[in-house]
């Protein structure tokens, strides 16, 4: 068996005396696409933070493919691979799209970057930065300033600010949360035609675009895994129905 793209073992974290996640322990397999469901206060984001080292979890073991990254900051860990949507607020609203997308990709990879060195100066990243948003379907906006973006456009926008980082494993968080019913369907669209050699690992509230999506569905409850198995096994579940759905 390959390695596993992530490893939790016992992961914990603690508020005070407010176990957000307790002793989590799952297994996602490389080009796996996994999604996170569960009730409001489950602990998805925390669990999210442990793994990308936004917050460090106060016990068990994060394995990155064959790298124990527990103990690493969160820099270290998206230049071993891991990638996650940035919150809009870390964007240059008056920059371009496409500057903005440079500047994510010179972030992670600070040898090809000297300061004041004009950014059209990288012919080979401002061609991979333009693929990029081809992907994700914002080519034709990649010289418009940020702050011209419809809220849906800078969702894609954010996808774009994630891939590229070159992640191995992608960790998004609500993608879609506050979409229009049109901008979720596009981005779940742009979502589900991401390379498969990119795990994903998916929070989402949306069922039809978790089930749609996932290969495997995880459900969280008070911090813990309280089931884990195929979009058929989970949402036919009568526990996860009464937690999740509030009925059988
Ligand atoms: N920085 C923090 N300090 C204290 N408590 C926190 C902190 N972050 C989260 N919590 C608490 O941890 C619990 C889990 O929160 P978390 O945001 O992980 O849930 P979630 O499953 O992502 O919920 P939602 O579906 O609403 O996004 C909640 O009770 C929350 O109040
Ligand atoms: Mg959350």
């Amino acid at each position: 068996m390959s390695v596993p793209a992530i490893q939790l073992v016992d992961v914990g974290k603690r508020y005070g005396g407010l176990q957000a996640v307790d002793s989590v322990t799952l297994t996602v397999a490389p080009g796996e696409r996994r999604v996170l469901i569960g009730p409001n206060g489950a602990g998805k984001t925390t669990l999210f933070h442990c793994v990308t080292g936004t917050v460090r979890a106060t016990s068990g073991s994060i394995r990155l493919f064959d790298t124990e990254v527990t103990q690493l900051d969160e820099a270290s860990r998206t230049q071993l691979g891991m990638g996650r949507t940035f919150q809009i607020s870390n964007v240059f609203m008056d920059l371009t799209v496409v500057e903005n997308v440079l500047l994510a990709r010179l972030g992670k990879d600070r040898r090809k970057w000297t300061a004041y060195r004009p950014l059209r100066r990288y012919p080979q990243l401002h061609e991979a930065a333009a693929a990029g948003l081809e992907a994700v379907g914002l080519g034709a906006r990649a010289n418009d300033l940020v702050r011209l973006l419809s809220y849906g456009e800078r969702r894609q926008l954010e996808l774009a600010l994630a891939l590229a980082t070159s992640p191995r494993v992608l960790f998004l968080d609500e993608p879609c949360a506050g979409l229009s019913p049109s901008e979720r369907q596009l981005l779940s669209r742009l979502i589900s035609a991401l390379p498969r050699d990119i795990t994903l690992m998916m929070i989402e509230h949306d069922m039809d675009v978790a089930l749609a999506l996932a290969d495997r569905v995880t459900v969280l409850h008070r911090g813990r895994v309280m089931l884990e198995g195929s979009p058929d096994e989970v949402q036919a579940d009568p526990e996860v129905r009464e937690v999740y759905f509030g009925h059988v």
